[in-house]
């Protein structure tokens, strides 16, 4: 073959790899601009508190590109044109499922367990009360109301004495359907105990890699809703303990003041507020008292003898 044919023929296959790459790996070239990315960080602060500013353009974009391949579809303006025309609603959550940060672990944190069970569960005791309702607010996956559920169980051998129930919510469908299923690979296991897990959880798989289901006896424990903690709340409280982590950092310093307000209001009285280790009330004007970094408690009305 001559230099010139096999450089033609290097090209076109060049040219081929690069086209096919480019509709495998999606929408290489299409462009999400300014305008159309105002138009999305305003919707999702405005539905569900996200603060998108403008650093965020390159990850929305990335994450949107998600959706555009599921819907087939070929540009950010056919997408917005879709999104505009949704009567259901439907593509707007698939919008703010793409969007939400969903990371998780079991035992994150785990000082807000320990003070859970050392502090708080002792207190119930003494006071005699065996009530504990939890609030699980912008669960993910289910990991963290499934390690409060195992703190718990562990913590408490009379559980079925007590009146123990954890609510957990999210804004995202997505990954509800994966805490209500309760199945997680053996990697997603890493930070729990091999004698926690043998008893909490049951292997369902073995093969291609370990999967293992949370156990039916702390499943009953949880129940699993979706809530977007931006609308009104059905529930009526009061809770013992509201776990509230890694949710509000997405939110601005307005936005975080009125969720800790309303927190305040269905937290029983001494409840728990539980935040993440990088987030703080710093700058939220709010009715809590501080306990230690990340943990704050709801004043408990002066008894009426001290009162007096
Ligand atoms: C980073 S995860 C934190 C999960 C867990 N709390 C933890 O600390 O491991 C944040 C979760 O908050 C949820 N979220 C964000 N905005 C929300 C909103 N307005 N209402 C309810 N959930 C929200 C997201 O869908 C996501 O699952």
């Amino acid at each position: 073959m001559s230099l010139g044919r096999r450089q033609g023929v290097e090209l076109r296959v060049r040219y081929t790899v690069c086209v096919v790459f480019a509709m495998q790996s999606g929408l290489q070239g299409a462009e999400l601009t300014d305008a159309q990315f105002r138009r999305v960080s305003t919707l999702t602060k405005k539905l569900c508190g996200i603060n998108l500013h403008e650093g965020k353009k390159q990850l929305v974009r990335a994450r949107l590109a998600k959706r555009l391949r599921a819907l087939g579809m070929a540009s950010f303006e056919e997408y917005m044109d879709y999104l505009r025309r949704d009567d259901s609603g439907d593509e707007l959550t698939a919008m703010l499922d793409a969007l939400s940060t969903n990371l998780t672990r079991f035992f994150r944190e785990p000082s807000h367990f320990v003070y859970m069970v050392n502090t708080i569960v002792p207190r119930l005791l003494a006071s005699g009360s065996r009530r504990l309702h939890v609030w699980s607010a912008g669960c993910s996956s289910g990991e963290e109301p499934y390690s409060i559920a195992i703190h718990l169980a562990e913590a408490i051998p009379d559980l079925q004495a007590w009146d123990v129930k954890i609510l957990a919510t999210d804004l995202s469908t997505t990954v509800l359907e994966r805490a209500r299923e309760g199945i997680y690979d053996k990697k997603r296991l890493q930070d729990v105990p091999g004698m926690l897990r043998s008893k909490h959880f049951t292997c369902i798989e073995a093969r291609p890699e370990r999967r293992y289901q949370v156990k039916e006896s702390l499943r009953q424990l949880v129940h699993f809703a979706r809530l977007n903690l931006m609308d009104t709340w059905p529930m009526g409280g009061p809770f013992e303990i509201i776990f509230c982590r890694n949710v509000m950092i997405y939110f601005d310093k307005p936005t975080q003041a009125q969720l800790v307000e309303r927190f305040t209001d269905l937290l029983a009285p001494a409840g728990t507020l539980f935040i993440g280790h990088s987030e703080s009330l710093t700058g939220v004007r709010h009715q809590l008292r501080y306990v230690e970094p990340t943990v704050y408690e709801k004043p408990a009305p002066l008894s009426e003898e001290k009162a007096a």
